[in-house]
């Protein structure tokens, strides 16, 4: 193969990345293996409403310890959205790996975890 060849299916193979990468997250190609989960391949398109889709699955399903006198209210107060918009990368990885709610209590559905996953992904917007 020419230089001129290689170099050029390099930059081709540069264009395609830069394209597929081009959301706010790693494609999960990209993402190791052990990552991805039934959540995963979900960070495309509009995100879910915070206040319509999302804050009614966290009062379900998180508020009784993530808010101010919980177990995890100091830290990690979801009841303000900018805790919990700081925090969106642990967030996204913790429903992912079905980690929280601790176990024993009642976990969102699979649809569930993909809305606040790909809301978490896109930005976690106020939306
Ligand atoms: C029964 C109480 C309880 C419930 C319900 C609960 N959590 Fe937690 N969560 C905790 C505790 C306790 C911690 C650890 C707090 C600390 O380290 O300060 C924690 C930590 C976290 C963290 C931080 C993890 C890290 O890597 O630092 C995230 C993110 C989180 N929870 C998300 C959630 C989400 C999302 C829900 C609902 C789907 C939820 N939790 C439901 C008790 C709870």
């Amino acid at each position: 193969m020419s230089r001129i060849g290689a170099r050029e299916l390099l930059l081709g193979a540069l264009l395609v990345l830069a394209l597929v990468a081009g959301g706010a997250c790693a494609p999960a190609a990209a993402r190791p293996r052990a990552a991805q989960s039934a959540a995963a391949d979900t960070c495309d398109g509009a995100a879910p409403s915070y206040r319509a889709e999302v804050e009614p699955l966290l009062k379900r399903y998180c508020l009784r310890c993530h808010a101010e006198g919980g177990d995890a209210g100091e830290d990690h107060d979801f009841t303000r959205y900018e805790v919990l918009h700081a925090q969106r990368t642990r967030f996204r990885a913790v429903i992912e790996r079905g980690a929280m709610p601790p176990t024993g209590l009642p976990h969102p559905s699979p649809e569930e975890r993909v809305r606040l996953s790909r809301w978490a992904c896109l930005g976690a917007p106020d939306n």
